[in-house]
C-alpha cells in the first residue's frame, strides 16, 4: 500500500507574507473553509503573536474548521508559543509550528547566537509547545544552507523533546532538486530517532525550483509537503499546492505515496485566493491557468478530438475546470442562495450580512442572468469589504467617455463620514476616476499595478479589478468587482486606499 503524503497549506501564513497579499479575518476563514472542503490535511492559519488581527484570525479559523488540523506559527520563544497555543484552543486538531534558524549566516548575523544556544532554545521551544498540544512541528529555518552535521544534531534533539514533524525549509530557494532530495535522504538515514517523526519540506521558488525540490524530497522520504495555492508566498513564492498534488496524482507510477485531496476543488480555490489577494493567475500557469487545458494548434485539437490522451496528461474536470456551471438565477430565492453559500463553505457573520449579500445578488441577477460560483464569491468579498469599517467610501461615480473627447469623471467620496465631490480629466475614464478620488483623499500613494479580469466568460461578466498601491515602502492590493469595469476599478482603488492609509500593526516572523 502506498504511503500518505500530508498536504500542509500555508497560503494564510507564508502566502500572506507576499507584499500586498494581506487578508482580513473573514477572508482567511473563507479560504480555510475552501481548503477544508478540498480535504487539505493541515492549514497553517497564521502567526498569532504578529498582531491582534493575526491572533484573532487563527482563532477564527480554529473555530470554523473541523476536519483539517489547524496550525499556528511561533518563533522558538515562550511568548510566541503560548500565544499560538491560546489562539488554537478551540481547534478540533491543533498543531504548533515552531522554528529557529540553523544556517551559519542566520545564526551569526541574524540571531547572534552560538550553535549550542540554538540547540538549547529549539529544545526548550518544542517542550513548551508540547505543553499546549502533542502535535508539534519544528523547522530549522534556512536548512537548505545549514551544515548537515549540525542539522542532524538539532533535529535529533527536538525529536527527543517531542517534535513529531520535522520540516526542512529551503528558506531562500537556493537548493536544486538532486541535492535537496539527497539532503532529505541523508537526514532520514543519519538521525537515529528519525523514525519517530514525519519529514516535511517547505521550498521557496527563488530559482523556480520549489515544486521540483519538493517532489525530489518526496522521492527521498519526505511525507509532508508545505505549499500554497497558486504558489503564493514570500518573494517568488512557495511550492504550488496544485502542481505538487497533481504531479503526485498523475505520476502514481513513480511516486511511492498519494494524497487524499479532493482535486476537483483546486480551480475554485485558486480563483478564490486570486480574487481575495488580487494576485492574478498567469494564463499559462500549470493546472489553474486559463490556458492550462486549452489546445490552440490544429494538430493538437485534432489529436485531442480523436483521443484526449494524445496531448492531455490530466483531465480538466479532475481539477475542477468543468465546475463553472450556472448555479443561481434571477428567480432563485433566499434559501437556494443560502444553501449554495453553505456548499461553498461560506458562512456570513450575521443575518444582516446575508440579507445585504442577497440584495446585491438580486441586483446582479437583473444585470447578468447566469450567476456562477465565482460571482457569488465576489459578492461575498464585497460584503466583507463593506463590513470592514472603511474610512474612505465610494458613494457615486459618473464618467463621460466619447470618441474625440477627453474622458472626464465625477465622483462623490466619503472620508470619515464626510462626503466630498470632485471631477477630473484622464487619459481614459478609469484614469479620470482615480484622479478625482485622489483629489479628495490626497493619499500620495503610487499606483504600481492595475489589472482587470473577467470573473466568468461573456461580455455581461463581472470585471474583477486589482489595484496595487505603494507608499513609504508598503505595498497593498485593493479589489473591486462589478459588471461595469469603471465602477469595479473605483471600488478597487478605494479599497486599496483604505488599506494603505490605515495599516494594521503587524510583525514579520522572520525579522
Ligand atoms: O521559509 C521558511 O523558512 C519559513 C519557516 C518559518 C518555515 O517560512
Ligand atoms: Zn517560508
Amino acid at each position: 500500500m502506498s504511503d500518505k503524503l500530508i498536504i500542509f497549506d500555508t497560503t494564510l501564513r507564508d502566502g500572506e507574507q507576499s507584499p500586498g497579499a494581506s487578508m482580513t479575518k473573514e477572508e482567511k476563514v473563507r479560504i480555510a473553509k475552501a481548503l477544508e472542503i478540498m480535504r487539505v490535511d493541515v492549514i497553517e492559519a497564521g502567526f498569532p503573536v504578529a498582531s491582534v488581527g493575526d491572533f484573532e484570525s487563527v482563532q477564527a479559523v480554529a473555530n470554523a474548521v473541523k476536519d483539517s488540523t489547524v496550525c499556528g506559527l511561533a518563533r522558538a520563544l515562550d511568548r510566541d508559543i503560548d500565544r499560538a497555543g491560546e489562539a488554537l484552543k478551540a481547534a478540533n486538531s491543533a498543531r504548533i509550528h515552531t522554528f529557529i534558524a540553523t544556517s551559519p549566516i542566520h545564526m551569526e548575523m541574524k540571531l547572534r547566537m552560538t550553535p549550542d544556544q540554538v540547540v538549547e532554545q529549539a529544545v526548550r521551544a518544542v517542550k513548551r509547545a508540547r505543553q499546549h498540544t502533542d502535535n508539534v512541528e519544528f523547522s530549522p529555518e534556512d536548512a537548505g544552507r545549514s551544515e548537515l552535521d549540525f542539522l542532524c544534531r538539532v533535529i535529533e534533539a527536538v525529536i527527543d523533546a517531542g517534535a513529531r514533524t520535522i520540516n526542512i525549509p529551503d528558506t531562500v530557494g537556493y537548493n536544486v532538486p538532486e541535492q535537496f532530495g539527497g539532503l532529505i535522504r541523508q537526514l532520514i538515514e543519519k538521525i537515529p530517532n528519525a523514525d519517530k517523526a514525519v519529514f516535511s519540506v517547505h521550498c521557496h521558488n527563488d530559482l523556480g525550483l520549489a515544486v521540483a525540490n519538493s517532489l525530489s524530497a518526496v522521492m527521498n522520504g519526505a511525507r509532508q509537503v508545505e505549499c500554497t495555492i497558486n504558489g503564493l508566498g514570500e518573494r517568488a513564492g512557495n511550492a504550488s499546492l496544485e502542481e505538487v498534488v497533481m504531479a503526485v496524482k498523475t505520476r502514481q507510477d513513480i511516486f511511492p505515496c498519494e494524497t487524499t485531496l479532493d482535486t476537483t476543488q483546486i480551480v475554485s480555490t485558486s480563483r478564490l485566493v486570486s480574487s481575495i489577494t488580487g494576485f492574478a493567475v498567469q494564463p499559462n500557469k500549470a493546472i489553474v491557468g486559463a490556458n492550462a487545458f486549452a489546445h490552440e494548434s490544429g494538430i493538437h485539437q485534432d489529436g485531442v478530438l480523436k483521443n484526449r490522451e494524445t496531448y492531455e496528461i490530466m483531465r480538466a474536470e479532475d481539477v475542477g475546470w468543468s465546475a463553472n456551471r450556472m448555479v443561481l438565477g434571477k428567480h432563485s430565492g433566499r434559501n437556494a442562495f443560502r444553501t449554495r453559500l453553505q456548499e461553498l463553505g461560506i458562512t456570513l457573520a450575521s443575518e444582516e450580512e446575508l440579507n445585504e449579500t442577497f440584495s446585491r445578488f438580486k441586483e446582479l441577477a437583473d444585470k447578468k442572468h447566469e450567476i456562477y460560483d465565482e460571482d457569488l464569491q465576489a459578492l461575498v468579498t464585497e460584503t466583507n469589504l463593506a463590513a470592514e469599517n472603511e474610512v474612505v467610501k465610494l458613494i457615486y461615480v459618473r464618467v463621460c467617455s466619447e470618441t474625440g473627447e477627453t474622458p472626464r469623471a465625477r465622483v462623490t467620496v466619503s472620508v470619515n463620514g464626510k462626503e466630498q465631490q470632485s471631477e477630473a480629466e484622464g487619459s481614459g475614464p478609469v484614469d479620470g476616476a482615480f484622479k478625482a478620488i485622489e483629489a479628495v483623499v490626497s493619499s500620495g500613494a503610487d499606483l504600481q499595478l492595475y489589472s482587470v479580469n473577467n470573473i466568468t466568460s461573456g461580455t455581461d461578466s463581472q470585471g474583477e479589478v486589482t489595484v496595487r498601491l505603494e507608499k513609504g515602502g508598503r505595498i497593498v492590493n485593493g479589489q473591486g468587482a462589478d459588471t461595469d469595469i469603471v465602477i469595479a476599478s473605483a471600488k478597487a482603488y478605494v479599497n486599496a486606499l483604505n488599506k494603505i492609509l490605515f495599516p494594521p500593526d503587524k510583525a514579520h516572523p522572520q525579522l
